[in-house]
């Protein structure tokens, strides 16, 4: 008998449970016990009746993602599922944890499912650019109608049992403590009542009214237009719940098989695949393992309550922190605490939070002038202006002040850590917790860990990440860390391009195909040009439209004019003679680049710097760079990340285009060692490791 199955029957019902750690993902080993314990049961004169069960914190949560793109071995997921559907004895899914993608398929097999209050089912593959390919797609709409199938597998978002319930997914709920009794109940009741074998292949009574209703279907898509931008996945999900309406089971079925198999081979669900497992690294810190000890944080503070310091205090006041919040002055506070209320009531306007969670989040932040009220504080996280000298100042009182042991964090975006550290008696208690911008919404945070930070601090930093829903990456101490510092590049030469000749709509355009929300320029005008060249004193085409009274959308436009409704009319022929007059007194020869040319110009930098925060030890892992720039800056997920991408369209093609550039523009373009080297050697950047630092 197979390890993972443990097989026993109790007054009449077998009862086959398979338990494969962490997930009882449906691998190989999982599969074959499955039709062992089924397969067993069916020929087992004692069984009257099968529960189906797994060990340890979940149900199937899905086929395993690791052996995608393998040989497939028998038995397939397929087969598992004809043998459980074909079972001549009643066969019930007992669900606890996750019942997802291929295990809630598994479960629409059996012929009843019962499940505890606390579980969960769902299809999520669409979050790795797949559909579900074993029935999900045929199956479910039979039990839930076609338009609750469109939400729930184009979302990939999963339900709780009681809507389970409601919605027919599951047959009863049982005790939360008492799944594997109850269920054996329940099949004996199965087996009294002599209740027919229900096989969910065989009703069509949710489905057979929207037979031919092609509006619903070019509704939905119409609808989810903007979302499902550049996805491969929705819309084979949606041709699949269209045959489920319109064709028979297995002519719907053989449409799943054809459309699983084709996204199965697109680069969009490698890459989602990638990030997946990508996602999950960057919480593995080689010297610090998983279960180290973390310290106590009960409340926190933060010093500044501008956007930024606002937007970190919200982070903690959503998960019930409370929060001491610190300005200079008392207007400057007030200003922030009735932002975050904003914040707050349109959240609750727009049903996102209870309403009497305003009330509740607010009473939460206690609200001083006082730096000595971080006194009781166990974190700090600092959120004031980018001036080195200030930050010292600041770090220095908060010596005085925080009381022993308590983690003092700086949100800095470049600023040395290290620096910042020794303005202090105990620099092992000094991190970077870099927030990105709305900070109560990106879930980027670049945790920077110093020369002399204690590892309890950046393993305190990195759990309270995952408590306020945040990604978090480490990084070392680096101007601009991970992603400010790799994405840069890409407004670098996107600014220059534009001095060249090249039209900032053109490289909107190419930005936006490529699958980013907007292009640089766009961005640029909506955070307001008078923000983006606040800093510098250089005359450039941004500090130009700001003396021409143009700050971007709200005031004047910006590269564009716009609306009265903020809706762009058109790049502006002020822009372009400020454009045209700036490039004219540099004398920046006029060229005209493609598209191709304006992609690999913005984007191929990137890649290269990625090459260098790897070999400079800033980066811990290439995937952990990639998680930024899609956590950070919305990087499109189904590319993969400027690593992951990069390794798709080939390094050595990479690196000639850089050598390219290079001899044309400069050595600012000369291909990193690192990236030369894997281009020779056939290698990855996104598995490959930086070095140690
Ligand atoms: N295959 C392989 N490994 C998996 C896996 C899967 N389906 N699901 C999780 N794992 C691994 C993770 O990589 C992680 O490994 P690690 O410890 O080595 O890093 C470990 O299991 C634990 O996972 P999490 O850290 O994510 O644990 P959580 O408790 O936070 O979450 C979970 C558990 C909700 C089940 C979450 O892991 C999850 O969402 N998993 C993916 C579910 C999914 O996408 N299923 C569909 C698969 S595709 C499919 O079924 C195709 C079919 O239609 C044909």
């Amino acid at each position: 008998m197979s390890e993972i199955l443990n097989y026993s029957v109790e007054n009449d019902v077998a009862v086959a449970t398979i338990d494969s750690p962490p997930v009882n993902a449906l691998s190989h080993a999982v599969r074959s016990a499955v039709v062992e314990g089924v397969t067993r049961a069916g020929a087992d004169p004692k069984a009257k009746a099968v529960v189906i069960r797994c060990g340890g914190r979940t149900f199937f949560a899905g086929a395993d993602i690791s052996e995608f793109g393998k040989e497939i071995r028998t038995p397939t997921l397929h087969d598992v599922l004809e043998a459980i559907e074909a079972c001549a004895k009643p066969v019930v899914a007992a669900i606890h944890g996750t019942a997802l993608g291929g295990g809630l398929e598994l479960a629409l097999c059996c012929h009843y499912r019962v499940a505890v209050p606390s579980a969960k089912v769902g299809l999520p593959e669409v979050a790795l650019g797949l559909l579900p390919g074993a029935g999900g797609t045929q199956r479910l709409p039979r039990i839930v109608g076609a338009a609750a199938a469109l939400d729930m597998i184009t979302s990939g978002k999963p339900i709780g049992a009681q809507q389970a319930l409601e919605t027919g997914v599951v047959d009863a709920l049982v005790g939360e403590t008492s799944l594997r009794a109850d269920a054996i109940a329940f099949a004996q009741k199965l087996i009294d009542t002599k209740a027919p074998l229900k096989r969910v292949r065989d009703r069509d009574e949710k489905i057979k009214a929207d037979r031919g209703n092609t509006k619903l279907f070019d509704e939905f898509r119409k609808a989810h237009a903007r979302e499902f931008r550049g996805f491969k996945a929705p819309e084979s999900i949606i041709k699949c719940i269209e045959a489920a309406v319109n064709l028979p089971f297995n002519e719907g079925m053989k449409r799943e098989r054809d459309l699983f198999l084709e996204l199965l081979a697109s680069k969009e669900s490698a890459a989602q695949r990638y990030v997946f497992f990508a996602e999950r690294q960057t919480a593995k810190i080689p010297d610090i393992p998983a279960d180290a000890p973390v310290r106590d944080v009960k409340r926190v503070g933060v010093i500044g309550a501008g956007t930024m310091g606002g937007g970190i205090a919200m982070n903690f006041l959503n998960i019930g922190v409370p929060v001491t919040l610190i300005e200079q002055n008392e207007e400057a506070l007030q200003r922030g605490v009735s932002v975050i209320r904003g914040n707050y009531e349109t959240s609750a306007k727009k049903g996102k939070i209870k309403p009497d969670d305003v009330e509740k989040r607010m009473q939460l932040i206690a609200p001083s002038t006082d730096m000595s009220a971080l006194a009781q504080t166990d974190l700090v996280i600092e959120a004031v202006y980018e001036t080195m000298s200030i930050k010292k100042e600041v770090f220095g009182k908060l010596d005085g002040i925080a009381r022993k042991g308590a983690i003092l964090a700086s949100n800095t975006s470049y600023l040395s850590i290290d620096e910042i550290a020794a303005a202090t008696t105990r620099p092992e208690d000094v991190i970077g917790m870099h927030f990105f911008s709305p900070a109560n919404v990106m879930p980027l945070l670049e945790v920077v860990r110093g020369r002399k930070s204690a590892k309890d601090a950046v393993s305190t930093a990195m759990t309270l990440a995952k408590k306020i829903g945040k990604t978090a990456v480490l990084s070392r101490v680096g101007p601009g860390f991970i992603a400010n510092r790799v994405m840069s590049v890409r407004g670098r030469e996107a600014n220059a391009m534009v001095l060249e000749g090249v039209s900032p709509a053109d490289i909107d355009r190419v930005i936006y195909d490529y699958g980013f929300a907007m292009g640089p320029f766009q961005m640029m005008d909506l955070v307001g040009l008078d923000v983006i060249g606040r800093d510098s004193n250089v005359k450039t085409v941004a500090s130009e439209l700001v003396r021409a009274g143009r700050l971007g959308q709200k005031k004047g436009g910006g590269y564009y004019d716009y609306d009265e409704n903020r809706k762009p009319t058109g790049l502006s022929p002020v822009a372009l003679k400020i454009i045209r007059d700036v490039a004219a007194e540099r004398g920046v020869p006029q060229r005209r680049a493609d598209d191709a040319e304006i992609l690999a110009r913005l984007l191929y930098p990137v890649v290269n710097e990625g090459a260098k925060v790897l070999a400079e030890g800033v980066a811990l892992r290439g995937s952990d760079i990639d998680i930024a720039c899609i956590k950070g800056y919305n990087w499109p997920v189904y590319r993969g990340g400027p690593m992951h991408w990069a390794d798709a369209v080939g390094l050595g093609d990479i690196v000639s285009k850089l050598k390219e550039f290079e001899k044309r523009l400069g050595e600012a373009f000369a291909p990193a060692p690192l990236l030369e080297k894997l281009a020779k050697e056939g290698g990855r950047l996104g598995a490959a490791q930086g070095a140690s630092a």
